[in-house]
C-alpha cells in the first residue's frame, strides 16, 4: 500500500478560531499536503466550510493559495461543508471533485409545523456551476484513491450501535432521491483514510454521520488494519448523552488511537470526554490549526 509522509493537515475552517485574524463558524474545511513514496508533493482539499466569505477570508489571512490542489473531496452534501465549492474550484483552476450520488440531491429539515429549511449544497454551488468553473465531478458509492495513497471510504455500512437520531426538537430530515422524498440517513457521508509512514492509518472525517465506530470498522476491513494512528475531524456527537459517548469511546479502545483531534460537530461535551480518554493524544482543532504528523507535536492540548 502506498504510504504518505510529511503529512500536513491545515484547518481552513472550523467552528472555532484561535488567532485574532481568522474566523470561526459552523463548518469545516481541511487542506491536506503530503509526500508520496516517490517524494512527490501533493495537495488535496476536503470540504469548503459553511460560509463562503469566511472560507475565502481565512485562505487570504493564512496566505494559502489553492494552486496545485489535485482533488476536492466533499464529505457529504450539507451546507456547512459545501459553501464555497465553486469558489474553491475557480481558485484551483480546474480540479477533480469527488462525492456520493446523494451529495447534490435536494435536502431539507422539516420542523414539527411542516416548515422547511434547505440544508443541502447551497444554491450556486451545484454540479453545473462546478463544471463551469472547471471541476470534473465524480459521484460514487465506492472507495476511491483520489491522490496517491489517499482514499475515500465510499459509502459506510451502518453495523454498530450508532444511529442517526431524529432532530432533537422533533421534525425530520428529508432528501429527494429519484424524485421521491425519503428520510435522510445521510448515506453520502464519507471520510478520508491513508497510511502515514512510520505512524499508521489515519482517518479524516467531515461530520462522520455514519458514526466513528462504523467508519473505523469499515476502514479496518478495507485496509486490513487492526489499529489506527489517529482520527481528525467532526464526529457528530453533539447532543448525545454521556452513555452514548462512553459507549463510543469503549468501542474505539481496541483501535489504540494515538492522535485524536475531534472538532466541528463533535460538540464540547464529547470533546471533553475525548480529552479525558486520550490526555496525551488529544489535539484541539480550530481555524488555522496545522497538524504535521512528521513533527513532534507540541502543545497537544491547546
Ligand atoms: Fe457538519
Ligand atoms: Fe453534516
Amino acid at each position: 500500500m502506498e504510504q504518505v509522509s510529511r503529512l500536513k493537515i491545515i484547518t481552513i475552517a472550523d467552528n472555532m478560531a484561535y488567532e485574532t485574524n481568522l474566523w470561526g463558524h459552523w463548518g469545516l474545511s481541511f487542506l491536506i499536503e503530503y509526500e508520496d513514496s516517490r517524494g512527490e508533493r501533493h495537495r488535496i482539499l476536503f470540504d469548503t466550510g459553511g460560509d463562503r466569505e469566511a472560507f475565502l477570508h481565512n485562505l487570504r489571512e493564512m496566505k494559502l493559495s489553492l494552486q496545485g490542489v489535485e482533488a476536492l473531496i466533499i464529505s457529504h452534501g450539507h451546507l456547512d461543508h459545501t459553501a464555497a465549492l465553486v469558489e474553491a474550484v475557480r481558485e484551483i483552476g480546474g480540479v477533480r471533485v469527488y462525492g456520493h450520488p446523494h451529495t447534490f440531491q435536494p435536502r431539507f429539515f422539516e420542523d414539527q409545523t411542516g416548515r422547511r429549511r434547505e440544508i443541502g449544497v447551497p444554491e450556486g454551488e451545484g454540479i453545473a456551476e462546478i463544471e463551469e468553473a472547471g471541476g470534473e465531478v465524480t459521484l460514487t458509492r465506492r472507495p476511491i484513491e483520489v491522490a496517491p495513497g489517499i482514499w475515500t471510504t465510499g459509502e459506510i455500512p451502518r453495523e454498530s450501535f450508532e444511529d442517526i437520531p431524529p432532530p432533537s426538537r422533533g421534525g425530520r430530515r428529508i432528501i429527494v432521491v429519484d424524485g421521491e422524498e425519503q428520510t435522510d440517513l445521510i448515506w453520502d457521508d464519507l471520510s478520508l483514510w491513508m497510511y502515514v509512514k512510520g505512524r499508521g492509518p489515519l482517518i479524516i472525517t467531515g461530520c462522520c454521520h455514519s458514526g466513528i465506530v462504523n467508519t473505523l470498522n469499515h476502514v479496518s476491513r478495507l485496509g486490513g488494519f487492526s489499529e489506527f494512528y489517529g482520527v481528525i475531524g467532526g464526529l457528530h456527537l453533539i447532543g448525545r448523552d454521556d452513555t452514548y459517548i462512553r459507549r463510543t469511546l469503549e468501542a474505539l479502545k481496541p483501535y489504540n488511537l494515538r492522535l485524536v483531534s475531534p472538532c466541528h460537530c463533535t460538540g464540547f461535551k464529547a470533546m471533553t470526554h475525548f480529552l479525558e480518554a486520550y490526555p496525551e493524544g488529544f489535539i484541539l482543532n480550530y481555524s488555522g490549526r496545522i497538524i504535521e504528523t512528521h513533527r513532534e507535536l507540541e502543545n497537544r492540548v491547546f
